[in-house]
C-alpha cells in the first residue's frame, strides 16, 4: 500500500507550526503523530496522564511499524516522537501561544463547547481552532467560543498517519480565511481536503453511517453471513475493509451514538440503529477495542 508520506519534505519545510492537540485518543495521538511527522511542534493535551502515557506508546508503535517498512530511520522515529509534548490538565499552557488547536475529546457536544470555550479564552486571537468531530454541528461547537470565524470542523480519519483525507467542515460563522487557512495545513501535511456544509453527519458519516448500519441490518435479517457480507461489499466494491470489519475498526458505540445524533438532528429514520447493533453495545462488544464485535479479536 502507498503511505501519503514524504519524509524527504522535511528539508523543504519552510514554517513550522505550532500545534496543540485536546484530547489524546485514537484520534488525538493520530493527529498529533501526523503533524510531528511532518515537523510540527505538538503539544498533546489530555486530562489523564494514563490516557497519555497511552498514546505516546501507540504513536511509539505506530512509528516502529514505519521503521519496520522501511519508510523512515530509527533515529528519524524519535525525532518525530520527541515533538510530541504531553500536557497533563493544562489546557491553557496547552495552547497558550499555538499557530492552531484541534479538539478531538469524545464525541459529547457540552465538553467539547466547554473545551472551546477555554480554546477562545486562552489561544491566541489569530490562531485557527479546529474541531475534529464526526457528526456534531460545527456551529453549536463555535458558539462556545469568542471568535467563531475562525473555528472549523477538520474531520480527521482513522487511522490518521496514514489516511488521506480531512473533511474540512465550515460552520454558519466560519470565515473563508478559516477555510484556506484550515486548507492549507492540512495540505501541508500531506492531506487532501474535501470541504463540507455544516449539516449532519457532513459529507462521510451522511454516507458511511447508513452503509454500515445495514450491513449489520443485513446480518440481522441473515441476508448472509459476515464473512459473506464483508467479502461482497470488500471485493465487489473494492473498499479496503468489508463494512463489518470496518464497524469493529471504528467501535460499534461510536457508531451507535452517531446514528442517535443524526437521527436526533434530522429525525430521518433512515439514521435508526440497527437493534442487535445497539444490543452488542448494551453487551460490551465494542468491536476491535474491547476484543469482540462481528468478529473475535482476544487472540
Ligand atoms: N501506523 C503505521 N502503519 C500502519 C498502521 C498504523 N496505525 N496501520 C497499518 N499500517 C501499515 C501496515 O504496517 C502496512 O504497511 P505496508 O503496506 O508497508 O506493509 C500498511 O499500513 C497496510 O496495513 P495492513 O496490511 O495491516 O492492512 P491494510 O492494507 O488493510 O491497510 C488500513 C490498513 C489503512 C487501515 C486499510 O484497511 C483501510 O484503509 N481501511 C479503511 C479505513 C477507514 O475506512 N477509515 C475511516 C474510518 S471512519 C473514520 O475514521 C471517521 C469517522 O467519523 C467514523
Amino acid at each position: 500500500m502507498q503511505l501519503p508520506l514524504q519524509l524527504n519534505s522535511f528539508e523543504k519545510m519552510e514554517h513550522t507550526l505550532k500545534v496543540a492537540v485536546v484530547g489524546s485518543g485514537t484520534m488525538g495521538n493520530g493527529i498529533a503523530q501526523a503533524f510531528a511527522m511532518q515537523g510540527h511542534s505538538v503539544a498533546l493535551a489530555d486530562i489523564s496522564k494514563d490516557g497519555l502515557d497511552r498514546a505516546l506508546s501507540t504513536v511509539k508503535k505506530s512509528l516502529e511499524r514505519f521503521v519496520a517498512k522501511e519508510k523512515m530511520t530509527a533515529k528519524e522515529a524519535e525525532a518525530i516522537g520527541d515533538r510530541i509534548h504531553p500536557i497533563c490538565n493544562d489546557l491553557g499552557a496547552a495552547v497558550a501561544d499555538v499557530d492552531i488547536a484541534i479538539e478531538a475529546v469524545f464525541e459529547r457536544e457540552d465538553v467539547k463547547k466547554e473545551v472551546f470555550s477555554v480554546l477562545g479564552e486562552q489561544a491566541p486571537s489569530e490562531a485557527l481552532l479546529a474541531t475534529n468531530t464526526s457528526s456534531i454541528s460545527v456551529t453549536s461547537i463555535a458558539s462556545a467560543a469568542s471568535g467563531p470565524e475562525r473555528v472549523i470542523g477538520m474531520h480527521f480519519m482513522n487511522p490518521v498517519p496514514l489516511m488521506k483525507l480531512v473533511e474540512l467542515v465550515r460552520g454558519e460563522r466560519t470565515s473563508d480565511a478559516t477555510v484556506e487557512r484550515a486548507r492549507e495545513i492540512a495540505e501541508g501535511i500531506g492531506k487532501t481536503v474535501g470541504v463540507a456544509e455544516d449539516y449532519a453527519g457532513f459529507v462521510s458519516n451522511r454516507i458511511l453511517m447508513p452503509m454500515l448500519n445495514e450491513a449489520a441490518f443485513a446480518l440481522h435479517e441473515g441476508v448472509a453471513t459476515r464473512e459473506d457480507i464483508d467479502t461482497i461489499m470488500k471485493l465487489g466494491m473494492n473498499h479496503p475493509m468489508g463494512p463489518l470489519t470496518l464497524s469493529d475498526f471504528i467501535g460499534l458505540d461510536v457508531i451507535v451514538d452517531i446514528l442517535d445524533y443524526l437521527l436526533k438532528q434530522t429525525g430521518d429514520p433512515k439514521f435508526r440503529a440497527c437493534p442487535m447493533l445497539r444490543r452488542m453495545v448494551q453487551a460490551g462488544k465494542l468491536g476491535r477495542k474491547s476484543g469482540e464485535g462481528f468478529y473475535d479479536y482476544s487472540e
